[in-house]
């Protein structure tokens, strides 16, 4: 079985929800808790810059409107990505990717990029981010690249064929070894509640390591790791982790 390089804690978009999602500041408080991985979601600009939003659109974590593939990085740079969760928070800033490696490296984080393309950019996220990460990142640091969009991990394959890769799912598909195979991915993550004993069991079986998001409870942390689980994605920083 391939070794799943990220520490079985990851802290979800930075940090969870006690810090605007997709933020600087979220990792950096990632970080101060203890954590040793995290996850977050890379879209690009209109002018191909790969920048951290879960969205397509800006209305819900920023004080901006539209869509995030329609806007170029100058657009966006200003923005504030802090204030939708919390006054105190205002003046974080949406980071590019370049940023959040840097930042990253620095603070010794291992890092799941997740490619999070905007509808009918699947193919150039993929590309633009894994080949992003192939320039920036430490070979030193912990990396999984994962995508729920096949499309775009065909292109970070094509890219980065080198690059620890993950295909992301709900529930664990039947034919998972046969796409795996494909997009020449070595673990799977899929969605805590959906985990069924005999989905884990086959994927044990096949040699693929699992993690499980997003798992914000004890009890439901308890159960992946009773089925096998190797690391979990969670927002409750504040009460589960290392
Ligand atoms: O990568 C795990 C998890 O982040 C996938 O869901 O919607 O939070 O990006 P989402
Ligand atoms: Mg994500």
């Amino acid at each position: 079985m391939a070794r799943y390089p990220l520490s079985p804690w990851i802290a979800h978009r930075g940090g969870g929800c006690l810090a605007p999602e997709n933020t600087l500041e979220g990792f950096r408080l990632a970080a101060r808790l203890g954590f040793q991985a995290v996850e977050f979601d890379v879209m690009l600009t209109r002018d191909q810059v790969p920048i951290l939003i879960h969205d397509e659109t800006l209305e819900r974590t920023t004080d901006g409107r539209g869509g995030v593939a329609e806007r170029d990085w100058d657009e966006l740079a200003d923005l504030d990505a802090g204030r939708w969760l919390h006054r105190s928070w205002s003046g974080a800033r949406i980071p590019r990717l370049t940023d959040v490696l840097a930042l990253c490296t620095d603070l010794g984080l291992g890092v799941n990029v997740e490619i999070k393309p905007a509808a009918g950019h699947d193919e150039a996220t993929g590309r633009l981010v894994a080949e992003g990460v192939a320039a920036a990142w430490p070979a030193t640091l912990p990396l999984v690249v994962s995508s729920f969009s096949e499309a775009a991990l065909a292109a970070a394959r094509d890219a980065v064929p080198e690059q620890p890769r993950a295909l992301l799912v709900e529930a664990i598909p039947g034919d998972f070894g046969a796409r795996l195979a494909r997009l020449d991915c070595a673990f799977l993550h899929a969605r805590a509640v959906d985990l069924t004993v005999t989905a884990t069991q086959e994927l044990a079986a096949a040699g693929v390591p699992l993690a499980a998001y997003t798992v914000n409870s004890p009890e439901v942390a308890a159960r992946c790791f009773a089925l096998g689980v190797v690391a979990l994605f969670t927002d409750r920083l504040d009460c589960l982790g290392p």
